[in-house]
């Protein structure tokens, strides 16, 4: 996995909850905040951000990810999510994010996802253990 230092750790994870505070979840009530260490060295984070039309939801991963890109870095080494409670439960980037994790991560064996809780407990694991075959890039044809 991408060598990330404690202090870095800390840092993603410190990022991630101060970005759950700005948070919009009035529907859920469920706030997460995450934060991404872009291959550019700068760290870009982000938060839920719910609509009325419950469809629209975007998590926090990917407001993350999608800031990191619209800033011009196209690919991360590291991200960190954050939730409710403490501790990392069972829980990480739901299906959609771990597809657009699979887009925009260095290096699917390398790339490290943290998931952590309030209290700053995490876990920590290689993006290709949450996500072992995407779906990649195609081919359009002229069917
Ligand atoms: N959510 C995230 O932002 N990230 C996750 O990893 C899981 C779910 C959001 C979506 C929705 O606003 C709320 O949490 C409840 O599902």
């Amino acid at each position: 996995m991408y060598n990330l230092s404690n202090e870095q750790i800390k840092e993603l994870i410190l990022l991630a909850i101060e970005a759950r505070k700005k948070a919009y979840a009035p529907y859920s009530k469920f706030k997460v905040g995450a934060a991404v260490l872009g291959a550019d060295g700068k760290i870009y984070t982000g938060c839920n951000i719910e609509n009325a039309s419950f469809g629209l939801t975007n998590c926090a991963e990917r407001t993350a990810i999608f800031k990191m890109v619209s800033e011009g870095c196209q690919s991360f080494n590291a991200l960190a999510v954050v939730g409710a409670g403490d501790g990392p439960g069972e829980s990480g980037p739901c299906g959609a994010c771990r597809q657009v994790i699979s887009e925009f991560a260095a290096d699917m064996n390398q790339t490290v996802i943290i998931s952590a809780g309030q209290d700053g407990e995490y876990r920590m694991e290689p993006a290709i253990a949450l996500y072992p075959r995407p779906f990649m890039k195609f081919e359009p044809n002229n069917d």
